[in-house]
């Protein structure tokens, strides 16, 4: 699908890219000819992925441990990064989430989350951004945002908050900095089976085959499904779009916002022929 040199030059920093989507973004751009930078909380989990990615495409990805949340240790890694050259794109793919009745949540709850998604996405952004516009330097931002940040949704209301500040955020600066050179999208994923989400999101197989029958694909999305999104996304080849959030889930969002949709999974051949009219409608007024 793309030329294998389609990211070569391109030096990326992916937050959270020691697991999950993030780490299958780094092994693509990493096949792309990409020098990919990855950023997580936990040491080891980064550097058993750093181990791995290098057996690779060896030389090309170094991992830094820092807390997205935590604006002066971000401030030290992307300035380690510097040292090494300016990067070229970032993506804010780092997140938190978990399923919980809202009533139920303690204040530290709200604030873990929307640290991770909301406040680890503007760290981030400013780092970069500002080092970007300083250079006078063209930069390109991917978000990871989430189908329900225009709809809101029930049990994952922290997320669905800091995730519709990620779109505001993907909107405004790409306005603001575009003439900069700075380009700025979003992705906004359906389903993906990682295990830090669907741990937290579908933690039991019902809810899972709940989740994947109401997609009108009837399966959830893949790692490399999202992960070549991400790099047309952030290659030249997508140099016009700015300010865009792109929904990748099977159409699943559709099915959610149409009031009878679901009907269709529900209602049986015999059921449609009941409800047929016994004469055909006429044609015309
Ligand atoms: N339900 C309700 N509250 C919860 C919770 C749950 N399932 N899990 C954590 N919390 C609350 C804790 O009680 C704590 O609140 P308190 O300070 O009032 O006691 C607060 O959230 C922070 O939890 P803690 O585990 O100390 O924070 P953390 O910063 O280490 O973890 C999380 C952050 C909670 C988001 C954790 O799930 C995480 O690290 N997730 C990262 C990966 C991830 O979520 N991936 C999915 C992406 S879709």
């Amino acid at each position: 699908m793309f030329q294998p040199d389609l990211l070569h030059h391109k030096r990326i920093l992916i937050t959270g890219g020691g697991t999950g989507l993030g780490k299958g973004m780094a092994h693509r751009f990493l096949e792309l000819g990409a020098t990919v930078y990855i950023c997580g909380r936990r040491r080891q989990v980064l550097s058993d992925a750093e181990a791995e990615m290098n057996r690779v495409a060896p030389g090309k990805v170094r991992s830094l441990s820092c807390d997205i949340r935590d604006l002066a240790g971000l401030e030290e890694t992307v300035a380690a990064i510097w040292k090494d050259g300016p990067l070229d794109v970032l993506v804010n793919n780092a997140a938190g989430n978990f399923l919980a009745r809202t009533e139920e949540l303690s204040p530290g709850a709200f604030e873990a989350v929307i640290g991770i998604v909301l406040m680890g996405t503007i760290n981030a952004t400013m780092a970069c951004g500002r080092r970007w516009l300083q250079a006078g330097q063209p930069g390109v931002v991917l978000n990871i945002a989430a189908t329900y940040a225009s709809t809101g949704s029930a049990y994952v209301v922290p997320s669905a908050m800091a995730k519709a500040g990620v779109v505001a955020l993907t909107r405004s600066l790409a306005v603001e900095w575009g003439d900069r050179g700075i380009r700025m999208n979003a992705i906004a994923p359906g389903p993906i089976p990682t295990e830090g989400a669907f741990s937290r999101l579908l933690p039991r197989p019902e809810l899972e085959q709940f989740a994947r029958e109401r997609n009108p694909l009837c399966r959830f999305g893949t790692v490399e499904e999202l992960a070549n999104l991400a790099a047309f996304l952030v290659s030249d080849g997508s140099s016009y779009i700015n300010g865009d959030v792109i929904v990748m889930d099977g159409g699943e969002q559709l099915q959610g916002a149409g009031e009878f949709s679901a009907l269709g999974r529900l209602l049986r051949e015999d059921d449609w022929k009941s409800l047929k009219p016994r004469k055909p409608p006429k044609a015309g007024p």
